[in-house]
């Protein structure tokens, strides 16, 4: 048991306050612009960017998220982010706090007022506050939370040397909680974790059929010895915005990805281990290769073509294809 050795102070407003920016001086946060719709409006100080405890959010996971990008002062693809927000709240049974379209303005706007020109723009739905129970509070409001932050960064070697990825201990999430991206990311919490602790990049999820699932934020695809570029199915893993985007892009330029055909299908591990190449894909981390898989290496164990030429495509897209928004700052 811990013994105080002074008794707990019971906090005035303004205590609590500094108190909160004292936690954040002791652990500077990159967030510029966080819009609630509980506070109804946008914060810059991060001291200030918190939700109530009693939010089924918080202590039930009851909630749902998703992220998009901002490049060179546009936000990219964020319909595609939202049409999947939107399932993923249907399928968690959350109700919208206000129209698609209202949401959207929201994001838009949160972004203007961070001044943020590149970085990660990441929103909640949660099922509110006013109760510790399972079932929503009766009249409880569904809160809408909106952050701006630097986003997610990784080191250069993952893109110039490739990554090291494991086979991961946990079991993949059933298919409904795999295809919906609600906050509980315990199991792609402790994949990473354990990953790191014996000494890899990531890990992979595999299917209780034995075909590879996804990573624990990204989704994965190979390079087959015929040079097709092969993707898992997505009915028990995340349609990633980003892998729906690179399929058809690798589709309309075929040649220029450099590979002999598209094909998303179960894909068995042993397929997936005689691969020529293996990538991760997603918002944050784009297109990266993976050079070694357990105690494998795949293909000659060098960054391949394919891995770059898709890189490529996915960064003109986001410079300056088809699905920019414009951010009047
Ligand atoms: C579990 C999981 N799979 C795949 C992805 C990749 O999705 P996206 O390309 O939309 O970032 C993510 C990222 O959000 C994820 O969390």
């Amino acid at each position: 048991m811990t013994v105080h050795t002074h008794a707990i102070r019971v906090l005035t407003d303004a205590d609590a306050l500094a108190e909160l920016r004292a936690l954040r001086a002791r652990q500077p946060v990159d967030f510029s612009a966080f819009y609630s719709s509980q506070l109804n409006g946008i914060v810059t100080d991060p001291a200030l960017m918190v939700i109530p405890f009693d939010d089924h959010i918080v202590h039930r996971g009851h909630g749902i998220f998703d992220t998009a990008a901002i490049v060179s002062r546009k936000i990219y693809d964020l319909d595609a982010h939202l049409d999947r927000f939107l399932g993923s709240a249907e399928r968690s049974k959350l109700q919208l706090p206000g129209s698609r379209a209202g949401m959207r303005d929201i994001i838009i706007q949160t972004t203007a007022a961070s001044g943020r020109r590149d970085g990660s723009i990441r929103y909640w739905l949660s099922s509110g506050p006013g109760s510790l129970e399972l079932t929503p509070a009766r009249g409880a409001e569904p809160g809408f939370f909106v952050m701006i932050f630097g986003g997610l960064s990784y080191p250069e070697r993952w893109y110039t040397e490739g990554l090291r990825v494991m086979t991961t201990t946990y079991p993949i999430k059933a298919p409904i909680y795999a295809i919906t991206k609600a906050t509980n990311y315990l199991p792609n919490v402790l994949m990473q974790m354990e990953a790191k602790e014996k000494g890899f990049d990531n890990g992979v999820f595999i299917d209780e059929n034995g075909n590879v699932g996804e990573g624990s934020n990204m989704n994965v695809a190979f390079v087959t010895k015929a040079g097709a570029l092969v993707h898992p199915k997505f009915d028990h893993i995340l349609s990633g915005c980003t892998s729906l985007r690179l399929l058809e892009l690798a589709r309309a330029h075929q040649s220029r990805a450099g590979v002999t055909a598209v094909e998303v299908r179960d894909i068995s591990v042993s397929e997936a281990r005689d691969s020529r190449e293996m990538l991760l894909l997603g918002s944050s981390i784009k297109v990266a290769p993976i050079a070694q898989w357990d105690d494998q290496t795949i293909g000659d164990g060098k960054p391949g073509p394919v891995s770059r030429a898709l890189l490529q495509l996915l960064e003109e897209d986001m410079r300056s294809g088809d699905r920019l928004i414009t951010v009047a700052y």
